[in-house]
């Protein structure tokens, strides 16, 4: 397998495509902008992911309202998506803030593409007490997490012993494209490499907020895994197992990078750090 654009499809699980409902896309020319500007990076499924407190699960009129308004917004986005991207299936889900740790997420529409997987985030990016013991809560519901992008947050020692705590109750791991190229800054980009050295990462999704000149990273971050020879992993990580979370099947585990990846990765970082 190539890494050519062309020849991989790719599954992005988590960007912020209706219009109106969050602070992503304003129009549905935006979105489709964007949504034509990630077909041409190669992502043929998308699964857009509109913010949602967790704590309005607790309040079933408010939570109500807030599902119907975004169904009827994805609604407009995917009947022009069928008609100028025929090629591009496009679903959605949410990114649900744990603002409470026990949110009801039992509805399916809450879940990516209707399945048991749900795109969880912590709130102020900061990572609050107790975060094993909610994941543990929402999993006996039957609910399989992905936490969104971990590199971002607040609060990691230098090991990111934190992250393997989550993974032990059962979590698993999305990392944003953007990261990989210091969006973020250059903490977020070291952690999201100690978090591929370590072999914490599920799958990349872009986190893309549909706004024209939002760059995507994903061009960029392909060209990154050529030059690291991580072929194997770059298509698990794009395309298998996002695409497996879509189906409902749990992702395939991606092998710490070592040897050739591990040196080039090693001098990678120190670059970057300089
Ligand atoms: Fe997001």
């Amino acid at each position: 397998m190539t890494l050519g654009a062309e020849l991989i499809p790719l599954t992005d699980l988590h960007s912020h495509l209706i219009p109106g409902v969050d602070d992503g896309a304003r129009t549905l020319e935006d979105s489709l902008e964007g949504i034509g500007r990630m077909f041409a990076e190669g992502i043929t499924t998308i699964v857009t992911t509109p913010h949602l407190d967790g704590s309005l699960s607790r309040d079933p009129r408010s939570f109500e309202e807030r599902l119907s308004q975004v169904d009827k917004g994805f609604r407009v986005v995917a009947d022009a998506v069928r008609e100028r991207f025929p090629k591009v299936t496009f679903r959605r889900g949410n990114e649900v803030m744990l603002d409470i740790p026990d949110p009801d997420l039992s509805d399916p529409r809450v879940h990516l593409a209707g399945n048991r997987f749900v795109l969880v985030e912590w709130p102020r990016l900061q990572i609050p007490p107790e975060t094993p013991a909610a994941i543990r809560g929402l999993a006996s519901q039957g609910i399989h997490i992905v936490i969104a992008h971990p590199e971002r947050y607040a609060g990691h020692d230098a090991h990111l012993s934190i992250v393997e705590r989550w993974r032990g109750e059962g979590a698993w791991c999305q990392v944003n494209y953007g990261s990989l190229l210091g969006k973020y800054g250059p903490d977020a980009r070291s952690r999201a490499f100690m978090l591929l050295e370590r072999g914490w990462v599920d799958c990349f999704s872009s986190d893309f907020h549909g706004r024209p000149g939002l760059p995507l990273f994903v061009d960029g971050a392909r060209e990154r895994f050529k030059e690291l020879g991580a072929e194997e992993a770059w298509s698990l990580l794009t395309g298998t197992n996002p695409g497996r979370i879509v189906r409902g099947e749990p992702p395939i585990p991606v092998s710490p990078f070592e040897g050739k990846q591990r040196g080039l990765f090693a001098r990678l970082l120190s670059r970057l750090r300089t």
